[in-house]
């Protein structure tokens, strides 16, 4: 029988010499990290569970040859640590060549350059030489649903997007596949991503380290559209619509502190970018959930209303719980909202064909970008965002703050009673609640599932 550790019980040991003392079921890495000792890893993550996959992270204990994994074990009383002697720190890069052998050497016209967590342990390493020759081959990417690309020359097989579509959402669209040189990660049958059960929550995309995994950017797209309106295509219109908290996340991508960046300064930004308006997303969230609200209150029967934040929880709800399907909310989300209802009203209100008139939502997450049509409506995140301001050479954080434009809507006069939401955020929660609206043990009316677990965008 396997040992529990006793977190109330503490064990004593050394790292590099320096003594430490933590809880039982510590982990060797973590360990480390209390004394300030720096271990790298490349399969490990802290939202998932330990699967010590690449052995970047290996120690020597009590000077014996046999490695263990600093991720994958825990400590144990009286141990004595080593984590960067000759052989280990030869052992790592060993590892690293390896990996780089079979991976293609394009760094500068990868999405992830200068964000990778390869690239950043080949410059930590050292590495400048290939001493196992290139064997990496070119395979053509695929854009899943203009929301997600694979490039799988570039995996590392460290494992991490399995064990975030099986273990943590539950949804199992890709698994591991082959043994040894051939172990790769890909959908049952080499299908594309939408014809598995994909909700395109984009957990796959957070945690993959490479740029084997990524968000379809579509900067370039919306950018077109920008110019297009410049080259003196006077008829044509580009509106955006984001929300005020956007402009921390935009922040995070530019690397500028949080707060050097306002709303103000971000709405100025995309005014400079050729956005003809610029609204508060508040407005077409307002107008969905009246809608939403207003479906509660109409209905007697087939409750709770589930409604979610991006039409994967439709596809989820539709693959899983089919019998459930009836109580999907009819309305539209804030998205589809913005580019129908917003966009018609401002169309009417310049006197333009709707056909003319682009729109876009910055979003917070990727999940949102599924379902767009991306010709006349487009989904962009903050990563996206930055990326065009930085194209664009503004300096954000120098601009002069501007209000939102206003536009004058049709709203909801919120005379009716306000129902509350329960929200729930990730698959694996998802399942528990529908799981008991199933068998009619819940009570919510409104139920709103986010597909982000809210664990690996922090
Ligand atoms: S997008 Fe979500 S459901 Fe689809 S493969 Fe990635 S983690 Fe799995
Ligand atoms: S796709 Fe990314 S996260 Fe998945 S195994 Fe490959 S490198 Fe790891
Ligand atoms: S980081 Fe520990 S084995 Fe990969």
């Amino acid at each position: 029988m396997s040992h529990k550790p006793d977190p109330n019980k503490n064990v004593n040991l050394t790292i590099n010499g320096q003594p430490v003392t933590v809880p039982e079921g510590t982990r060797i890495l973590d360990a480390a990290k209390k004394v300030n000792v720096h271990i790298p890893v490349l399969c490990d993550h802290p939202d998932l569970c330990r699967r010590a996959l690449c052995r970047l992270c290996v120690v020597e204990c009590d000077g014996r040859t046999k490695l263990l994994s600093a991720c994958g074990n825990d400590v144990w009383e009286g141990v004595k640590i080593e984590t960067n002697n000759k052989r280990l720190l030869e052992i790592r890069k060993t590892i690293l060549e390896l990996i780089l052998a079979n991976h293609p050497q394009d760094c500068l016209s990868c999405i992830r350059n200068r964000n990778c967590d390869l690239q950043s342990l080949a410059e930590e390493f050292g590495i400048r030489e290939a001493p196992f020759g290139i064997t990496a081959v070119n395979l053509p990417s695929s854009i899943e649903e203009e929301t997600i690309v694979r490039d799988m020359d570039k995996c590392i097989k460290c494992g991490r997007c399995v064990e975030a579509c099986q273990e943590v959402q539950t949804i199992r669209a890709i698994n591991t596949s082959g043994r040894s040189g051939e172990f790769g990660i890909c959908a049952p049958y080499g299908q594309a991503l939408n014809e598995t059960p994909c909700v395109f929550c984009g957990s796959c995309v957070e945690v993959c380290p490479v740029g084997a995994i990524y968000e379809h950017d579509q900067s370039a797209q919306v950018f077109a559209a920008l110019q297009g309106k410049a080259a003196q295509e006077s008829d044509q219109r580009t509106i955006a619509q984001v929300s005020p908290a956007f402009a921390d996340m935009l922040a995070s991508e530019l690397t500028v502190a949080e707060g050097a960046i306002t709303s103000g300064k971000m709405i100025a930004a995309l005014r400079l970018l050729g956005f003809d308006q610029v609204y508060d997303a508040y407005i077409a969230a307002n107008i969905s959930n009246s809608e939403i609200n207003e479906e509660v209150l109409q209905r007697t029967k087939k409750l709770p209303v589930i409604s979610g934040c991006s039409q994967g929880v439709s596809r989820f709800v539709k693959t899983f719980y089919p019998d459930l399907t009836d109580h999907l909310s009819t309305a539209y989300s804030p998205q589809k909202v913005f580019a129908e209802t917003i966009k018609s009203i401002y169309a009417a209100s310049e006197d333009l064909e709707e056909s003319n008139i682009t729109s876009v939502s910055f979003v917070h997450c990727l999940a949102q970008k599924y379902g767009c049509d991306n010709k006349k409506e487009f989904a962009l995140t903050a990563k996206e965002l930055a990326r065009m301001i930085k194209l664009a050479g503004i300096d954000i954080a120098s601009l002069s703050e501007e209000p939102f434009d206003i536009i004058e809507m049709p709203i909801h006069d919120g005379k009716t009673d306000s129902v509350q939401k329960q929200v729930i955020n990730g698959f694996a929660q998802a399942r528990k609640i529908l799981e008991a609206v199933r068998k009619g043990e819940c009570n919510a009316k409104w139920i709103e599932i986010e597909s982000c677990t809210g664990s690996f965008c922090k």
